[in-house]
């Protein structure tokens, strides 16, 4: 029953989302919907030259998805003006050099994921000032530069998990201006040290997320005056912390701990600690 029933719906969304046409500029085929809705089509474009995505007044949501883009040229994206999410995932660009997205100003959502971008230029998101949420996941990035966040002042959402980054160094995410709370995704990296100034400057923090990391322990310092919801530190290399630290650990109003090489006793201590200051400290075995 639930099959015809999913096998119904299937199909209402293929009639719902059925105008779709295609539409051809500089030699680049999309195929667009009434939404504003452009989804690149052209597959042999290697490198996007300049101009070449330019003049098109109601692209509201761009996607070049899987396609075999190696690289973008400064000045490929020109008066987009309802341009709102830039989604270029699954392809090949290897560097973000300054000029491809600096005059996008009413960018609120740029998605790099699934790339293989090693290289980010320090001036590349400089003056995005509407854009919101940044996608730099799976990527081949080493190291996190503070002046990306510099001119971003609407930033609420960072991922750049699954990349490559082993250390978080004093002040990194220092830069970041943005009045409301923010979430920060660095999972699946090789993280085993965080500078006690790393997150310095951010003050409401909505979910920092270190899973899949290599710390090995904490002291809490790397946390001193944040204001966190959720603090997740799962399938890290952590034995066990040193229990004058559990109240500068624990700050968050929810931290999970799951999935770390815990001592039973280290465990029952955090336990017993979190029952008597209130603090919900969840673990569960995987
Ligand atoms: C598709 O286009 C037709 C004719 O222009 C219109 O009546 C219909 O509402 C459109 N469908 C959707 C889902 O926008
Ligand atoms: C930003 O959006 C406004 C309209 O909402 C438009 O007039 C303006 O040209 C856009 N700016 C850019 C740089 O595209
Ligand atoms: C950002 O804006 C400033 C002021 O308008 C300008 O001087 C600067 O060149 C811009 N930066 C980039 C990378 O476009
Ligand atoms: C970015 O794209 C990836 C696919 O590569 C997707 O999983 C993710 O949800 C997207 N994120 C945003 C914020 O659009
Ligand atoms: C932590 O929880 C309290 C009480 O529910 C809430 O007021 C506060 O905003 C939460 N902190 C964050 C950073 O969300
Ligand atoms: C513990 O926290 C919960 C919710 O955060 C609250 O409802 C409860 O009153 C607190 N208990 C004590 C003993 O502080």
């Amino acid at each position: 029953m639930h099959k015809i029933l999913c096998l119904l719906c299937v199909v209402y969304l293929l009639r719902v989302s059925a105008n779709k046409t295609t539409f051809e500029k500089n030699g680049i085929t999309f195929e667009t919907d009434e939404d504003g809705d452009y989804n690149l089509l052209t597959h042999e474009i290697l490198v996007l030259q300049p101009g070449s995505i330019a003049d098109i007044q109601d692209v509201y949501r761009l996607y070049l998805m899987e396609q075999k883009i190696t690289g973008i040229e400064p000045g490929t994206f020109q008066n987009l003006p309802s341009l709102k999410k830039l989604i270029i995932i699954m392809n090949k660009v290897q560097k973000i050099t300054t000029g491809i997205f600096n005059a996008l100003t009413n960018l609120t959502l740029l998605n790099l994921s699934s790339n293989l971008i090693s290289h980010i230029d320090s001036s590349a998101f400089d003056n995005l000032t509407s854009l919101e949420s940044l996608t730099l996941s799976n990527n081949r990035l080493t190291s996190v530069d503070s002046q990306w966040f510099e001119l971003t002042p609407s930033l609420n959402w960072i991922s750049i998990r699954d990349n490559q980054l082993t250390e978080l160094p004093a002040h990194v995410f220092g830069n970041i201006k943005s009045p409301k709370p923010f979430t920060l995704v660095l999972d699946d990296n090789k993280i085993a040290k965080i500078d006690k100034d790393a997150f310095r400057g951010l003050t409401s923090i909505s979910m920092l997320s270190l899973d899949s990391n290599k710390l090995k322990t904490a002291t809490g310092d790397f946390l001193e005056g944040l204001d966190i919801d959720v603090l997740l530190l799962r399938d890290n290399g952590i034995k066990c912390i040193d229990q004058e630290y559990f109240g500068a650990v624990f700050v968050a109003n929810k931290t999970d701990i799951s999935e770390n090489p815990w001592t039973p006793q280290c465990l029952t201590a955090i336990q017993t600690w979190a029952e008597q200051f209130n603090k919900t400290v969840e673990h569960e075995f995987a």
